[in-house]
């Protein structure tokens, strides 16, 4: 293993029903994944339940958005997908930039929120917060890979 070999990390990146609507915007996401040297390791299109949203979200319930969101992730169909990379989670977040669409726009204005995103829960993207997170969020969609494959998420840099 040559000594500047990175162990690759799993991230969750969701496109929300905004972006999966608008066929550039899909693009556009698709090209930065690519563009960045992500691996695709699974991807799929889906749609929400009510139910789903509402486990998904769980930790936000209670917040002043959390039906807004819940609703709006029902609304139509989204792609996920596994990515992998040296510090996926982070990278993955970075390329999508803030939460707030104000925030994105001034602060990050080609990132995926700045460029894209409509409103703060029309936010066009999903990624991951942390390695944790990853894990639990790659179960709830790809249940199948979780199961079949050991992963390590967090191994140690050895060096
Ligand atoms: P959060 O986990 O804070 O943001 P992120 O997606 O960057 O991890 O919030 C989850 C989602 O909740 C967010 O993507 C969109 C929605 N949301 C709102 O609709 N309004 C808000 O003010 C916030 C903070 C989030
Ligand atoms: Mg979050």
């Amino acid at each position: 293993v040559p000594r500047s070999a990175r162990p690759l990390q799993l991230t969750l990146a969701l496109l929300k029903p905004d972006a999966v609507a608008h066929p550039p915007v899909l693009e556009a996401v698709h090209e930065t994944i690519l563009n960045n040297k992500f691996l695709i390791v699974r991807t799929k299109e889906l749609m929400w339940r009510r139910e789903d949203s509402q486990r998904f979200y769980q930790e936000h319930s209670g917040r002043f958005f959390y039906r807004r969101l819940v609703e709006f992730m029902t609304s139509g169909p989204m792609r996920a997908y596994i990515l992998a990379h040296e510090d996926a989670v982070a990278r993955w977040r970075s390329l999508m930039g803030p939460t707030k669409v104000y925030r994105a726009r001034n602060t990050a204005p080609d990132s995926i929120r700045g460029a894209y995103g409509l409103t703060d829960t029309r936010n066009t993207i999903h990624g991951s917060d942390s390695a944790a997170s990853a894990r639990r969020e790659i179960a709830f969609f790809f249940p199948e890979f979780s199961e079949s494959l050991w992963y390590q998420q967090d191994e140690p840099r050895l060096r």
